[in-house]
């Protein structure tokens, strides 16, 4: 039977997750957003796109939940996203409402589901919605490390003039100003970037990173990134639908490792079929160790606010 993937939130982050899951042929898409029209507009537009496109995949827009029956897994985009200024954790009162209303449907529809969240303060958005749901906490993962790394492969690739994909990349922590990329683990081919960049551009390039989110807003004006923030989430998708295993840079709910308990935060997963299937304990410098916990301890203040 075909697998279904629905996308909650029809803004830009969701428009691009429905496009990219549809290019791929990995599901049919459900597109649900509470703004009339938005959605069905957006999914009758993709739809369109198919045959040109050579996909088959349907593209639904909906304004009703019950629309997301049987997914296999949700993708959730809906909430406000920042403005020049503003920092993921300005979101957070506003952004809770919407996860925690959405977590509930999404019990209520798609029960056997898995939940990659990209809303922001996405860490602590992740966190909000394995609570709001219940799912056991493998089935809840937050997309942000992919999408760091990413970033951070780009940035590597643009320096060096090497094909991206080529880079390999490790980005941890938080999704936000304490994120902690790891230049060790970084590489052109196998090769680490300290062999082949200076370190203080290494340096250069991972504040970059960090503030790779803030870089976009600032320029968009508007709004927030959204192509790059959508492919890594349709990566990770790929990943759990093929049981692929493959070990990327999730949110993921901690219950020691690292030192860090009862918080979502990036780390390395192995992502296949049942979500996040392990959480591989790297090992790290002092230093990087150190910022990975400071990392941690910053949302752990957050969540209080939230009332955890
Ligand atoms: C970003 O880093 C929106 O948080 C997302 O661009």
């Amino acid at each position: 039977m075909k697998k279904k993937i629905a996308v909650v939130g029809a803004g830009n982050v969701g428009a691009s997750c429905a496009m990219y899951l549809a290019e791929a042929n990995l599901a049919d898409v459900v597109l649900v957003d509470i703004i009339e029209g938005i959605p069905q507009g957006k999914g009758l537009d993709l739809t369109q796109a198919g045959p040109v496109r050579g996909y088959n995949a349907k593209v639904l827009g909906t304004n009703n939940f019950a629309d997301i029956k049987g997914a296999d897994i949700v993708i959730m985009t809906a909430g406000l996203p920042r403005k020049p200024g503003m920092t993921r954790e300005d979101l957070l009162a506003k952004n809770a409402a919407i996860v925690g209303s959405v977590g509930k449907q999404i019990k209520k529809y798609a029960p056997k589901s898995f939940v990659i969240v990209v809303s922001n303060p996405l860490d602590l958005m992740t966190f909000h919605m394995q609570k709001a749901t219940g799912f056991p906490t493998n089935r809840v993962i937050g997309q942000a490390g992919v999408l760091d790394s990413t970033r951070f492969r780009a940035f590597i690739s643009m320096e060096l003039d090497v094909a991206m994909t080529d880079i390999q990349a490790m980005v941890l922590g938080g999704h936000g100003d304490t994120m902690v990329p790891l230049p060790r683990y970084t590489t052109v081919s196998g090769v680490p970037i300290g062999e082949l960049i200076p370190k203080d551009r290494i340096k250069e390039i991972c504040k970059r990173t960090a503030g790779g989110g803030g870089e976009i807003v600032k320029l968009l004006k508007t709004g927030s990134a959204f192509y790059a923030p959508a492919a890594s989430a349709v990566d990770m998708c790929k990943a759990i639908m093929n049981d692929e295993k493959r070990l990327l840079p999730a949110s993921a709910h901690l219950t020691g490792q690292f030192g860090i308990k009862n918080i979502y935060i990036g780390v390395p997963v192995i992502l296949g079929v049942n979500g996040v299937e392990k959480i591989v304990e790297l090992k790290l410098s002092k230093g990087e160790l150190k910022a990975l916990q400071k990392s941690a301890a910053t949302y752990k203040e957050h969540l209080k606010f939230l009332g955890y």
